[in-house]
């Protein structure tokens, strides 16, 4: 019965050595694409030294873990002496996977599928936060920048977004508990679900957005929250549903009231972790490159989104942000401002920008002393 079961492959590089392995291996036996058939080739529990791994690499080309294994296998390889960098980009790709499991359009949508994709968002969350415990915004940065590039922007957009969000909340409340970041770091990986509900034409439509269209994109905040409180949806007892639909909800509510869909105004009215949400996203989209417009610099972005405070962005949040990311604050900064109409969500060909022309002070040469010119000397 062993090849009813799913598997996924495993880097070589990336299995447990020399102590009690957390997972089954498998290999595939047969060469026949379709007709797949997986053996165990050696058993969770088991030790495994370099060199054999080796040969079953030689041997068999990839290696497998079943997919029930998958909370194993990423617990293990947290746990292992592998760089932070290399963490994060498994945990990244299968992120990847159960978004686009949830994302798939061409799949009839079902809470079902959506309740494992949650679960399975859960599960690299929870792994993510334990990679990013001695990690801050601006080494996060570096992680980022490292990550493999897809061509899937709702997918990398959001995995940022739940990086940025569990860092921003642990600089907010360092003693924050496992729990909290999970909540943060699931809030931001959800943030846009209910783009779920928009066709893919109207969310990849750069520049040539009708107004009727803006509006359909503007309901996400409240398909994501009627997708997760539907009622159907089932989530780890760890996981309080209700705070993650906030902040799916209220991701793109403006701190002064001026935002969508409910016009929520300030601290009182806007979830803490959508407030966290929403510099998050907004960061994400002015620094992360989409196939169709230019990002700024991180100065650039920082300079501009301080406009924003207590406009767009909780002021408190924002001076924390800003404390934690590196960045030169100069005086000679390019001083450019985004539109007030800026909304992370939609896909720019070019960030509505305006470079406010500097006032240069005037020269003032009638005063300039000229000097003598030196006096030539006489041949
Ligand atoms: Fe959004
Ligand atoms: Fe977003």
């Amino acid at each position: 019965m062993e090849d009813k079961i799913s598997f996924f492959s495993v880097r070589q590089d990336l299995i447990q050595l020399e102590e009690a392995l957390g997972y089954d291996l498998f290999v595939n036996s047969s060469i026949v694409k379709g007709k797949e058939k997986f053996i165990r080739i050696f058993p969770l529990g088991g030790i495994l030294h370099k060199h054999e791994v080796e040969e079953f690499h030689k041997k068999y080309i990839q290696l497998y873990v079943p997919e029930t294994q998958r909370s194993l296998y990423l617990k293990s390889l947290v746990r292992s002496p592998i760089g932070d960098i290399e963490k994060t980009t498994v945990l990244k790709e299968t992120a990847i996977e159960y978004l686009h499991n949830i994302f798939d359009s061409g799949k009839e949508f079902s809470t079902e599928i959506l309740s494992e994709g949650i679960e399975g968002c859960r599960e690299v969350v929870a792994n993510m936060v334990d990679v990013l415990d001695h990690h801050n915004i601006e080494s996060l940065r570096g992680m980022i920048g490292n990550l493999s590039f897809h061509d899937f922007y709702t997918y990398d957009h959001s995995i940022n977004v739940c990086m940025y969000c569990i860092s921003l909340y642990k600089a907010i409340n360092p003693k924050a508990t496992k729990r909290e970041l999970m909540h943060a770091g699931l809030g931001g990986l959800l943030h846009d679900l209910g783009k779920v509900k928009i066709p893919t034409h109207i969310l990849n439509n750069p520049g040539g957005l009708s107004d009727e269209d803006y509006q359909q994109i503007k309901m996400h905040p409240d398909f994501g929250l009627e997708l997760l409180l539907s009622g159907h949806c089932t989530v780890d007892e760890n996981i309080d549903l209700n705070i993650i639909a906030r902040v799916v909800h209220e991701h793109h509510e403006n701190f002064n009231g001026t935002g969508y869909p409910k016009k929520l105004k300030g601290k009182e009215e806007i979830h803490l972790l959508a407030r966290v949400c929403t510099i998050a996203d907004f960061f994400d989209a002015i620094t992360t490159k989409r196939s169709y417009n230019d990002v700024l610099s991180i100065s650039d972005a920082m300079n501009t989104m301080r406009k924003f405070k207590g406009v767009k962005l909780d002021p408190d949040i924002f001076d924390i942000f800003d404390k934690q990311v590196r960045y030169v604050k100069s005086d000679f900064a390019r001083d450019i401002t985004l539109a007030d109409s800026f909304d992370p969500t939609l896909p720019y060909a070019k960030l509505p920008l305006a470079e406010a022309k500097k006032l240069e002070k005037e020269m003032d040469y009638g005063k300039i002393k000229v000097m003598d010119p030196p006096l030539k000397k006489k041949a």
